[in-house]
């Protein structure tokens, strides 16, 4: 069973995503064990304060490296051979590439989500990867996070219905998109279900799909 944990200050932003659909799914067939860890449970003082005003002056708060040092640390008793991943929009850029490379892996994660203006850069010493999204700012790294690790537990084996499913679908070989699909009725509201997918040629069938699969940039 592979192991996710995660660090937040809002872990109840992660239910919802979770708990339902594929990832639930992975759950209950005991591919993957998320656990939530609430960086405020590694906050100093009484106030579990886990931000600080920034040397060098700036707006906003960082994160300080204690709470996160500790609540990394605590994730490692755990899981000691689990790789810490930082979500970041300065990380390197994610793909279905490295998606694909971690769920046939058997690495375990711990993400650290950052919130703020960001964090100590001390943290980046405790970390494997560093990943962002894409260029742009999230208001924290929960979202981020999920997306991540949607799209490598779904690619577990065994969690995805339909053995053939992920090999189809967009970006799997790095540049072609889906072709269009479409489902019953064959005629909606005066749109047509193109005539060659009703035909059960099959070399037709593929041939309008390749030439229907529109390439990314
Ligand atoms: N945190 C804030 N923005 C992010 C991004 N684009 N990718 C990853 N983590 C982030």
């Amino acid at each position: 069973m592979r192991k996710i944990q995660i660090i937040t200050l809002f872990p109840e932003m992660f239910g919802g995503v979770l708990n339902s659909s594929m990832m639930w799914k992975a759950q209950k067939i005991g591919a993957v064990d998320f656990r939530m860890i609430n960086l405020r449970d590694f906050g100093l003082g009484l106030r579990k304060t886990v931000d600080d005003i920034i040397y060098g002056g700036g707006d906003g708060m960082l994160l300080m490296p204690e709470p996160l040092f500790n609540a990394v640390e605590n994730a490692k008793q755990y899981d000691p051979t689990a790789k810490v991943v930082l979500m970041t929009p300065r990380g390197k850029r994610w793909q279905q590439a490295t998606a694909k490379t971690w769920a046939d892996s058997d690495e375990n994660y711990i993400f650290v989500c950052a919130r703020y203006e960001g964090y100590d850069e001390r943290v980046t010493t405790l970390v494997d990867y560093q990943v962002s999204v894409g260029d742009y700012v999230l208001t924290g790294g929960e979202l981020a996070a999920m997306t991540v690790i949607d799209s490598v537990v779904r690619l577990i084996p065994g969690v995805l219905g339909g053995e053939t499913s992920s090999e189809i679908e967009s970006f799997s070989d790095g540049e072609t998109l889906e072709y269009p699909q479409y489902t019953r009725p064959e005629v909606f509201r005066g749109m047509e279900v193109p005539k060659v997918l009703l035909s059960g040629n099959h070399g037709e069938i593929a041939k309008w799909r390749q030439d229907h699969s529109i390439k990314a940039e």
